[in-house]
């Protein structure tokens, strides 16, 4: 907290940091609010559709890394400016469907980029424009089924339903730190399976054949505790429930160890609740928090478009 309230000085107060802080060419002054939960921070006063400095860049990376969840609110973007903005904290990573190399929903725009991700229950000619309908999302990492799962998920909220859709974010720093100590020994060391088979809605990948015995599945290995390269803080990493297998147990043993975990981990006390409004960006930390996101009534629209920052393998 000390450092968030250095940053926000750094922004707010240093005079010689204002003048260094030009964007789109002007001036330009960050407001930094804290929101009432164990992560998430709103910034103000940002136009994200043009390039930022690079002192602004670094002090919202220090902010990040303390917060894990930058929300900036009324923010209208293009793909392009999506990406623009993505990058200039590090590489882009695809989406999903290109990392699993599978097929796109039918109803994608062509014209799509393919860093862009596109979640949405809105149909174009009877076929589906995104993924993920308009049901709920479990609690998850985004694409945790890979070797190197991305840094950080920047989703752009573009039209909102006028309730639900809600998203859900946890701290997993937190969720091991306050980990009882039996559960951490229970762990320590320990790595788990992150099978690609279901997505965060719950639906089976058709490609991926439907297994009784989670310890045969397929899916990177991945410890349960990993040190975030920016923080160098420890976070537990769950990945997602279906499909999870703690490597070296007895399928038995593994299940009720993860039931354990899950529940700890899922706690209300760990979490922060989103309700989207059109034009915000929120971007998460993705090897430090876990993302749900609630049904809505599928009579409206949603749309959100989503870039992602390329991570390193989970140590
Ligand atoms: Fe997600």
């Amino acid at each position: 907290m000390d450092r968030l309230r250095r940053n926000a000085r750094r922004i707010n107060g240093d005079p010689k940091m204002n003048t260094d802080t030009m964007h789109g060419g002007k001036q330009s002054t960050l407001d930094i609010r804290l929101i009432n939960a164990p992560l998430g921070v709103e910034i103000r006063g940002l136009d994200l559709s043009q390039p930022i400095d690079r002192d602004t860049v670094a002090a919202l990376r220090d902010i990040w890394h303390e917060r894990l969840i930058l929300l900036f609110r009324g923010q209208s973007l293009s793909d392009e400016q999506q990406l623009a903005f993505t990058r200039q904290f590090g590489p882009t990573e695809l989406g999903p469907n290109n990392l699993l190399k599978r097929p796109h929903v039918a109803g994608r725009p062509p014209d799509t980029p393919p860093e862009i991700a596109i979640i949405s229950n809105i149909q174009a000619d009877g076929k589906p424009i995104g993924e993920l309908g308009d049901g709920e999302a479990a609690w998850h990492t985004d694409s945790n089924f890979v070797e190197v799962p991305p840094a950080a998920s920047i989703l752009r909220g573009i039209e909102v339903p006028p309730s639900g859709g809600d998203t859900g974010f946890l701290n997993m720093y937190l969720a091991l730190e306050a980990m009882p100590a039996d559960l951490r020994a229970a762990i320590e060391g320990k790595s788990a399976k992150h099978d690609p088979t279901f997505s965060s809605g719950g639906e089976r990948r058709p490609e991926y054949a439907h297994l009784n015995d989670v310890s045969q599945g397929p899916g990177p290995i991945h410890p349960l505790i990993r040190t975030h390269a920016g923080s160098g803080r420890k976070a537990l990493f769950l990945g997602r429930r279906a499909g999870s297998y703690i490597t070296g147990l007895p399928v038995a043993e593994s299940e009720a160890l993860l039931d354990r975990l899950w529940e700890h981990a899922t706690q209300q006390v760990f979490s922060w609740h989103h309700q989207w409004r059109a034009g915000d960006v929120v971007m998460w930390d993705n090897r430090c928090s876990m993302h749900r996101r609630d049904s809505f009534d599928g009579r409206y629209r949603r749309l959100m478009r989503r870039t992602q920052l390329s991570g390193d393998r989970p140590v």
